[in-house]
C-alpha cells in the first residue's frame, strides 16, 4: 500500500516538474561547471560571430545591418549584451531565434550554449588565452575540418559562398589547398582570411601548411 502511494507521489512530482520546465519561458537551464570558467572570448566566442554574423551583407563594417558590426567585443556588446543575464541580452535572444537559423547564422546548439554561458559568466573581453594547438597534428578530419567549420564555414558554405568560394567538402577545400590560394588567404599581410577577424595563430597556419604539403589528404 505505501509502495503504491509513493509511486503515485513520484509520478505526480515528475509530471509537475515536466509541466514547469515546458511552461517556463526562460533560457534552457544551463548549469555552469568549473571548466566553463575557461571560456575565452577571443578564442571561443569571437570566431563564431565573425564567420556567422560579421559577413558581407550582414553585420560587417561595410553593411552594418541595424548599425551592428559584430567582429569585436565592443561591437558585440553594443548590440545589447547584459553581462550575467542572457534573457535580457538582445543579441543573444536574436541568436536563439531567427538569426541563429539556417537562413542567417546557422549556429548549432553547442555554439548557442557557449555564447549563453559566456554571458552568464559576465561577457568578459578575455584575450590571449592558451590553446591546445599542436602543429604536429594535421589530419583533415581531426584538425583541418574543425578549423574550417569554426572560422570559415559561415561565409564559405551553403547558403553563403562569399567570393564564390565553397569550403563545404574535402574536395573543394583540397582544390584551394593545391592551387595555393588556401594558404595564401591565411597568410596574406592584408585582407587575410577569416575576413574581418583575427589572423589564425602561427601554430594553426602551420597545421594547414603541413597538411597541404602532405598533399591535402582526406585523412
Ligand atoms: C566574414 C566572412 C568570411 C570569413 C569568416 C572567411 N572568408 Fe574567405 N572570403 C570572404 C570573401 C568576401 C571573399 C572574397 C574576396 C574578398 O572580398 O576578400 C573571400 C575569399 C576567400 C578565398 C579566395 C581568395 C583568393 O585569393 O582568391 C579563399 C581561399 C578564402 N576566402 C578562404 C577562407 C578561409 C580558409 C577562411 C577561414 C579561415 C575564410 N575564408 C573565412 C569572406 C570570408
Amino acid at each position: 500500500m505505501t509502495m503504491r502511494f509513493s509511486k503515485i507521489v513520484f509520478a505526480l512530482v515528475l509530471i509537475l516538474s515536466l509541466i514547469q520546465t515546458q511552461g517556463c519561458k526562460h533560457e534552457p537551464v544551463i548549469v555552469l561547471t568549473a571548466a566553463d570558467s575557461a571560456i575565452c572570448f577571443e578564442r571561443d566566442i569571437l570566431p563564431i560571430f565573425v564567420t556567422n554574423c560579421a559577413k558581407s551583407g550582414c553585420h560587417d563594417a561595410v553593411t552594418a545591418e541595424e548599425e551592428l558590426i559584430l567582429n569585436s567585443w565592443q561591437g558585440i556588446m553594443a548590440g545589447g549584451i547584459k553581462p550575467g543575464d542572457p534573457s535580457d541580452s538582445e543579441i543573444f535572444q536574436e541568436i536563439k531565434g531567427k538569426m541563429g537559423g539556417p537562413k542567417y547564422g546557422n549556429l548549432n546548439s553547442e555554439q548557442k550554449i557557449l555564447i549563453q554561458k559566456w554571458i552568464m559568466l559576465g561577457a568578459k573581453n578575455t584575450t590571449n588565452c592558451p590553446t591546445d594547438c599542436d602543429s604536429n597534428q594535421f589530419k583533415f578530419s581531426a584538425n583541418i575540418q574543425p578549423m574550417i567549420d569554426k572560422y570559415c564555414a559561415g561565409c564559405h558554405a551553403y547558403p553563403n559562398t562569399s567570393g564564390s568560394v565553397d569550403l563545404s567538402s574535402h574536395t573543394s577545400i583540397a582544390s584551394y589547398a593545391k592551387n595555393g590560394t588556401l594558404l595564401n588567404s591565411l597568410t596574406h599581410p592584408t585582407n587575410w582570411m577569416p575576413k574581418g577577424g583575427n589572423k589564425l595563430s602561427d601554430c594553426q597556419i602551420k597545421q594547414f601548411e603541413k597538411w597541404i604539403n602532405a598533399g591535402a589528404p582526406n585523412d
